[in-house]
């Protein structure tokens, strides 16, 4: 279905949704990696995109890639050591990181320890500023996800990162409503600088807010999965039927 933000595409459960989700990244690691010899990727957290991982992480998608020009990045992540069970580096790297021949220099880690969030956000950001160089910092694939609220990445309703313009390409994260409270973000100006943007959304929980998202009044700041639109490149929604169910009907 095209939409006048993407294109969307609905699954009839959260297994077909992943395995669409996992082939497509198989298929653009391949693209970006026989044109620019590497695959610039920021990771979601959650729990939508873990089976995603999971498939990826084995045969046969796992032999489909060049795993050493993977670099991998994440789009967000939560203020707390990489061993703690909120880290989305922890979930990440279960289901997927430890199971492929990724080498430790191509994990980008969101260095949560050792500095403050503002500290950090500022040094992902020089990291990232440093593996693009000379050219925009334009990731090939940045996976999201969706809250119930309309939050992505951790991008909320009102809160600062969302709401306020910003040159920052990541940003600390105080208060967010889902916990844990604190985190880093990648921003608007930098995920919509993305080649490809695909949207990972299940769950009935969040099919009112997906029909505003997609078919209401735009307002970044109050839903931001609204803010999310890629400049040059494209964006993929991949829905469950559930999270699906209050979408207008098809034309
Ligand atoms: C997180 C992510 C968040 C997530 C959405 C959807 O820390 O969890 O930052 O943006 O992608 O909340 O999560 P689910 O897939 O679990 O619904």
């Amino acid at each position: 279905m095209t939409h006048h933000n993407g294109t969307i595409e609905v699954f009839r459960d959260t297994n077909s949704l992943a395995a669409r989700a996992a082939a497509l990244f198989a298929d653009l690691a391949q693209h970006a990696i026989a044109e620019r010899g590497r695959f610039s990727v920021a990771l979601s957290g959650g729990s939508t995109p873990k089976k995603m991982y999971q498939l990826l992480a084995a045969p046969p998608l796992c032999d489909t890639i060049t795993w050493p020009d993977v670099h991998v990045f994440w789009g967000d992540e939560r203020y707390v050591a990489p061993d703690d069970d909120d880290s989305t580096y922890k979930m990440t790297g279960e289901a997927l990181l430890a199971h492929v021949p990724l080498p430790a220099a191509n994990i980008y880690l969101v260095p949560t320890i050792g500095g403050t969030p503002e500290s950090t956000a500022a040094s992902y950001e020089q990291t990232i500023r440093a593996f693009f160089g000379d050219h925009d910092p334009a990731f090939d694939l940045i996976l999201l996800g969706m809250g119930p609220d309309g939050h992505t990445a951790s991008l909320f309703p009102g809160l600062p990162a969302a709401a306020e313009p910003t040159e920052a390409l990541v940003l600390p994260v105080d208060d967010a409503p889902k916990p844990p409270p604190t985190r880093i973000t990648f921003t608007f100006p930098l995920i919509n600088q993305a080649r490809q943007v695909v949207f990972l959304i299940a769950g009935a929980d969040k099919a009112a807010t997906l029909q505003q998202v997609l078919h209401g009044p735009v307002d970044p700041a109050a839903l931001p999965a609204q803010g999310v639109r890629p400049t040059n490149g494209s964006l993929i929604w991949l829905i469950d039927e559930a999270a699906a169910a209050e979408l207008d009907p098809r034309p």
